[in-house]
């Protein structure tokens, strides 16, 4: 059964699973159920009598049960073994409790939650989504045709990003999508000529750079005059005015989005009551439907597995962080006048914490001044340690007692950029323990890479007691399936003249 049918299957099916008519859940994967030994398949597209399980009172659904570490009711253990590491599992149940708290927090205005699926684009996790209504912020054609074969929305997509292909364009334009969000002039100019081509009318937004510093690290802050993106807040009323004499546009909207792992609500609030005055103007001359605000609700990292417990959220740190509920709460007032639709751009705040990478360790190597564990996933697996110097919270699959060893855990790739934690307190491990990278969902495999020739990761969805694959890991032969040698190398390297 293709992916297409599978959907098609969901499709017709899961409105009356999301109205509770009927409580049994559909799947379009293989499917294993039970956290131990045995998996029982399924197949694509079956009814299955399940337990229900109670939608989780805390962010997340990674915990300890007795020494054993599960996601929802699926042991980790299991899942590494079963399936190998290095392995990325996700928690369907924290997917959807995280779209349906920011869904249900903006209530109060007309809205549309476009999930940014750059942090995370598995088939899966954009099926789940898109089964409660989600629409989705895309970035290229190719992400635009995952939502299709997903079973998405296309005209639920907005289309981003500063170097549109015109192929891309007319991709987008034959599908419908919601708005081109637009990042200049010149490919406000590029949509209205293969609009005019197509004889479609394109829908659009500019991007507008409100110049407000959203305060998080320098490669996640994008709504300033040093980044690339966007049109500059000043300029934006003489772009519209051209764009509105160009043929073949529909001046849909305005967005904006100032950065990315906000923690506080100020950068946010700032950036509203700055852009708002703006969207009323446009909106008086060009006759708005929406006005988007972009994406950047920041997550738990540290201490990610106490952020899973209710009760966490009530000590001093737990109060602090950023929620849906004061997120809404300071922007609602401000945005409730404009009467228009107000859409969002989530994307680490739905995956992020619904994600871990699960690794084993191969080596202890001790020198002089360290305790290297060595392990089975690396920089090509989760780069974000490298290239963000991001905190992933590091704990083992079976509890360990006993005093914690300060530990640098690396990959196997050689660069020295390839680590995922530098003196950090971890239990004592040994070779053969598998490990969890918490908080991984979320610009974790969507940026892996085949670096050293190195597969990409096997992916598991969990959903309750089931899991599933939801990426087979990559056989090692793909990696060069579209290589070839150049028709001058004939002889085979390294045989010499004689061709043994
Ligand atoms: C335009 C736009 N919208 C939304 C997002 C999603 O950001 P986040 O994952 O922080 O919510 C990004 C991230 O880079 C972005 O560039």
């Amino acid at each position: 059964m293709t992916w297409q049918q599978c959907a098609a299957g969901w499709r017709d099916r899961e409105s009356r699973s999301r109205s509770g008519l009927d409580g049994r859940g559909f799947h379009g994967f293989q499917e294993e159920t039970g956290g131990g030994g045995g998996s029982e398949k399924v197949a694509c597209g079956l009814a299955v009598d399940s337990p229900r399980v109670a939608q989780p009172a805390a962010v997340h659904s990674f915990r300890y049960s007795g020494k054993e570490l599960f996601c929802e009711n699926v042991s980790l253990s299991a899942l590494a073994k079963r399936h190998g590491t290095p392995l990325y599992v996700y928690s369907q149940a924290t997917l959807s409790d995280h779209f349906t708290k920011l869904d249900q927090a903006l209530a109060p205005v007309p809205h549309l939650v476009c999930f940014a699926m750059k942090s995370n684009s598995n088939l899966g996790v954009i099926r789940t989504l898109a089964g409660l209504g989600s629409g989705f912020d895309t970035v290229s054609a190719g992400e635009i045709q995952r939502v299709i074969a997903a079973g998405g929305d296309p005209r639920r997509c907005v289309f981003a990003g500063v170097g549109k292909t015109e192929e891309e364009i007319a991709f987008g334009l034959r599908n419908d999508i919601y708005s081109f969000n637009v990042e200049s002039e010149a490919e406000l100019r590029r949509i209205s000529r293969v609009a005019l081509k197509l004889k479609k009318i394109a829908p659009v937004a500019v991007r507008v750079n409100p110049n407000i510093d959203a305060g998080t690290h320098a490669k996640i802050t994008t709504g300033t005059y040093e980044n690339k993106f966007g049109i500059a807040f000043e300029e934006i009323e003489g772009v519209y005015a051209r764009a509105a004499r160009l043929p073949n546009l529909r001046l849909r909207g305005l967005q904006m989005h100032i950065g990315s792992q906000l923690t506080d609500v100020t950068p946010f609030r700032k950036a509203v009551e700055k852009v708002v005055p703006l969207v009323e103007r446009l909106n008086r001359k060009h006759g708005f439907d929406f006005f988007s605000i972009g994406g950047g609700i920041g997550i738990v990292y540290n201490p990610a597995l106490a952020s899973g417990d209710p009760a966490w959220w009530h000590t001093a740190a737990g109060r602090k962080v950023l929620t849906p509920e004061r997120y809404a709460a300071t922007l609602i007032p401000l945005l409730q006048p404009l009467g228009l639709k107000i859409l969002l751009e989530p994307g680490r705040f739905i995956t992020g914490n619904a994600g871990a990478l699960l690794t084993r360790v191969e080596f202890i190597k001790k020198t002089g001044r360290k305790n290297f564990v060595i392990v089975d996933a690396a920089m090509n697996d989760l780069i974000r340690p490298a290239f963000y110097d991001s905190y992933h919270e590091i704990v083992p699959l079976v509890k360990k007692s006993g005093a914690t060893v300060s530990s640098d855990v690396v990959g196997p790739i050689c660069e020295s950029g390839d680590y995922f934690a530098k003196d950090r307190p971890l239990p004592k491990v040994g070779e053969g323990d598998f490990l969890a990278l918490l908080s991984a969902g979320a610009y974790g495999a969507v940026m892996g890479s085949t670096y050293n020739s190195r597969p990409l990761a096997a992916e598991v969805l969990v959903n309750g007691s089931r899991s599933a694959v939801v990426r087979e890991r990559q056989p090692v032969e793909e990696i060069w399936r579209n290589e070839k040698t150049a028709p001058w190398q004939t002889a085979r390297p390294g045989r010499g003249k004689s061709g043994r």
